[in-house]
């Protein structure tokens, strides 16, 4: 039962929930340092401050990926990672905080410190951990039914769809017990009670009385990276409905977050793409016919949550729902995510509506590798092909509207050129016009450039964002903190307008470098972003940063002030008689101070 055997994670578990010390993570990046840390994966050389490489996190042939001593953080330009010593470590052996820190404390030659409690309750921890215990022996409850002969006719079931006894073993595959209440009395023997039962979700109550939660069914267990059990999908053996009955949210399992075979996922180094299918059959069917990287979304469309996860496993994902129209919404879908999230995706498309598992048995490991994966603008024009009809000029001239928007996405110059080909066949504009449609304008011969640019419409829909001198002073002002070139005392957290970035500028003042800042940032795309902002330099020399911090802070002081104006004016209508008049008075107080904050001394 290779599946969930392994009971060495406890000690992880034993401590999940606490946390290290903050001085013992202080000397531990001090004493990393993150230029060595980096430097035992990718080669760096020096150069204007930092240290340059190629990136490991997205394929490059020149390198945009920086180190900053300084700073202790990395950031690529390329694909816009960043974070601090530790986040490196996570990213490269794909594990969790705990463990990098422990890999990294190894490597310097730093004894574990005791641990101390985290946010979250001890109470609820160990809760947690019950419920972990009550999945792991539940797993393993219904793997053994399985080579019981009361319950052959599942293991049938699973022969019938092609399935080794090793694959079997691999998944930690099972059996649900004849009687109704089999599992729901056999973990009542090992000590759970019938509340903790209930919550796992692996038991449910009705009348007062304690039933198992799946009946009938083969079992798929759900097992996360670190081999927890989260939750279970059972099959339905016939066609009884529904076909797949699941674990509901519980407060170990939450279908949004993880995927199916995470486990095994993580367990295969250097993958050159993740394959990203629907179903729980069509992982265990592709990784039998031998298939590198295949995981599931649990019956739900792709989420955000699970795009950064597996960004994490390989450089790119290849999309390959079932062929039907659902599957077909659903690729469009992932796509939109998986952009969202910075990862390439590409699609793979199974002839005549079969899914992979259907694909992969009529026609084997070669078959399935001779596909070629479609590129995501690809895929998207062809669909735009749907419900058109090429043949009228209305329909040419909708489709390479649509199809323009698809293609302003395409950086590529020698890309959008195959792609503009393709258009042009389908369509009949010329390349001049296909280009202008899409915004491209630059990319069009220079004598006829003027007349096509007019027209053009803007590349990007400029973000509308709240204040851009707000943006601007903000940004600028933690540059310079970042940088260390702010006279203590001229600036505090309190002249941050924006909640996330007095945030930031707190953790700077207090003293922290901007890789440990990152660090504590757990949600990727926030932690970017930030890293996007401390690693970019403030351009300031000792003559100019007085200025410049002082230039900032007016900036933000004045916008306070008009905030405060705007805020009052607002009240105004609903004003009267004494109110109304003190207010006004204090608008006009606030519009004179507005003037003087403006003006530089
Ligand atoms: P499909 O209906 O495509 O089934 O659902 P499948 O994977 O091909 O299953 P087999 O081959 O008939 O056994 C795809 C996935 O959607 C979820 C499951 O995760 C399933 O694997 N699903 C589907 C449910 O959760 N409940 C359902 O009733 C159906
Ligand atoms: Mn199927």
């Amino acid at each position: 039962m290779r599946a969930f055997a392994a009971k060495k994670s406890r000690a992880v578990k034993a401590v999940a929930g606490r946390r290290f010390p903050p001085a013992f993570l202080d000397e531990l990046r001090e004493r990393a340092d993150i230029v060595s840390v980096v430097s035992r994966y990718v080669q760096l050389t020096p150069k204007g401050g930092r240290y340059w490489g190629l990136c490991p996190f997205h394929g490059e042939k020149t390198p945009s990926f920086s180190v900053t001593p300084q700073r202790q953080m990395y950031y690529c330009f390329g694909c816009h990672a960043g974070g601090g010593a530790i986040n490196f470590v996570m990213e490269m052996e794909h594990v969790e905080f705990m463990d990098a820190v422990k890999l990294l404390a190894e490597q310097v030659h730093m004894e574990l410190p005791e641990m101390i409690e985290g946010r979250e309750s001890a109470a609820s921890r160990s809760q947690k951990e019950r419920l972990y215990e009550v999945n792991r022996q539940c797993a393993r409850f219904f793997h053994a039914q399985l080579w019981k002969k009361e319950n052959e006719p599942v293991l049938s079931y699973l022969y019938g769809r092609g399935l080794s006894d090793s694959t079997i073993r691999m998944f930690g595959l099972g059996s649900t017990p004849p009687r109704g209440d089999g599992a729901t009395q056999a973990l009542r023997e090992q000590g759970f009670t019938d509340d903790e039962l209930v919550m796992a979700g692996v038991s449910v109550r009705r009348d007062g009385r304690v039933y198992d939660m799946f009946r009938q069914r083969a079992i798929f267990p759900i097992i996360d990276a670190q081999g927890r059990v989260l939750g279970f999908g059972g099959r339905a053996l016939g066609d009884a409905k529904p076909k797949y009955l699941n674990t509901g949210d519980t407060p170990v399992f939450n279908k949004r977050q993880g995927v199916f075979a995470a486990n095994l996922l993580k367990k295969q180094r250097g993958l050159k793409r993740v394959i990203l299918v629907e179903g729980y059959m069509d992982v265990v069917s592709l990784m039998q016919a031998g298939v590198q990287g295949v995981c599931a979304t649990l019956g739900t469309a792709l989420t955000l949550e699970q795009a950064r996860l597996l960004k994490r496993y390989a450089p790119e994902i290849w999309v390959s729902y079932d062929g039907d129209s659902a599957g077909q919404h659903a690729i469009l879908r992932a796509l939109d995510i998986f952009e969202e999230e910075g990862v390439r995706a590409r699609v793979l498309d199974f002839p005549g509506g079969m899914d992979p598992d259907e694909f992969v048995r009529a026609n084997g490991l070669a078959g399935f590798e001779a596909l070629a994966p479609m590129e995501a603008a690809e895929y998207r024009m062809k669909q735009e092909q749907n419900g058109r009809d090429l043949s009228t000029q209305e329909g040419r001239t909708s489709y390479a509207i649509a199809c323009a928007k698809h293609l302003s996405r395409v950086k590529e110059p020698v890309e959008l050129e195959n792609y503009i080909q393709k258009l042009m066949i389908a369509t009949g504009f010329t390349r001049e016009v296909l280009l202008a449609q899409i915004g491209r304008t630059e990319l069009i011969a220079r004598d006829k450039q003027a007349v096509y640019r007019r027209a053009a419409r803007p590349l990007e829909e400029r973000a509308v964002g709240a204040d851009v001198e707000t943006d601007a002073a903000e940004k600028q002002l933690l540059r310079l903190l970042a940088e260390g070139r702010v006279e203590s005392g001229t600036v505090t957290a309190d002249d941050f307008i924006t909640e996330s970035r007095r945030e930031l500028a707190k953790k700077l003042l207090a003293g922290m470098t901007p890789g440990a800042i990152l660090e504590e940032i757990e949600d990727e795309q926030q932690r970017d972003q930030a890293a996007a902002l401390l690693q970019k330099d403030s351009g300031a020399d000792e003559e100019k940063e007085l200025r410049m911090t002082d230039d900032c802070l007016r900036i933000l002081h004045r916008k306070r002030i008009e905030q405060k104006i705007a805020q009052l004016r607002e009240q105004l209508p609903q004003m009267t008689g004494e109110d109304k008049r003190s207010t006004l008075l204090k608008i006009q107080e606030l519009t004179k101070a507005r003037q003087t904050a403006g003006r530089k001394e």
